[in-house]
């Protein structure tokens, strides 16, 4: 099965997927990696990786429509089982993400659906809460609002500032990402209608 990543920055989400794929952990084949910012590190990972690494800056379009028309051309000319959303930040259209519904998961820095959105970190220290995660789900037109498909919970400590709390959910990301992508490149994690399964059993 074949994979395309979208990012936009550091890529450690991908490079986590690139490690495991290189442990016959993934369940597939990142095909290409995908970035809106021409000189995203994630697109030196994929280059160190051997991985087919495009660079598509939105600037260089008039229109969210014109740029996403042409992702769209980018990423089917590879052909992918599943798009994978690892620190993209572009909001997709509707178009879009009709285009690759039921197909396509991005991983949130939040126990979805709290905290949608940016600056999750800093919301949830704010709101002195004690449990904080992240989410993998399927993308849907609701930003940060598909069915969720895995979650990591971690515990905030007292002294946890924004650095040690996203560091701390990061590498948690970096954990369940592969797995949901390994489980839906088996065929065990779907999108039935707007509910996610695993083996058939809502999630
Ligand atoms: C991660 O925190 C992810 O949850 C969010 O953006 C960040 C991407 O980090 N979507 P990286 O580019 O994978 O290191």
């Amino acid at each position: 099965p074949r994979v395309v990543v979208l990012i936009s920055g550091g890529g450690t989400n991908l490079q986590a997927l690139i490690d495991a794929q290189s442990h016959d952990e993934l369940g597939g084949e990142i095909v290409a990696v995908v970035s809106n910012v021409a000189d995203a590190y994630g697109l030196k990972r994929a280059r160190d990786a051997g991985i087919n690494a495009v660079a598509l800056p939105h600037r260089e379009y008039d229109s969210r429509d014109a740029f996403d028309g042409a992702l769209i051309k980018v990423i089917e000319r590879h052909e992918p089982d599943l798009v994978v959303l690892a620190g993209f930040m572009r909001i997709l259209t509707p178009r879009f993400v009709q285009r690759f519904m039921g197909r396509m998961i991005n991983i949130h820095p939040s126990l979805l659906p709290a905290y949608q959105g940016l600056h999750t970190h800093a919301r949830a220290l704010a709101d002195g809460i004690d449990e904080h995660g992240c989410s993998v789900h399927f993308v849907t037109e609701e930003l940060d609002g598909g069915p969720v498909a895995i979650q990591a919970v971690v515990k905030v400590n007292k002294d946890d500032t924004e650095e040690t709390l996203k560091e701390r959910v990061l590498s948690r990301e970096h954990l369940i990402f592969p797995i949901a992508v390994r489980w839906f490149l088996e065929g065990r994690l779907r999108l039935q209608g707007d509910i996610a399964t695993i083996d058939g059993q809502p999630l």
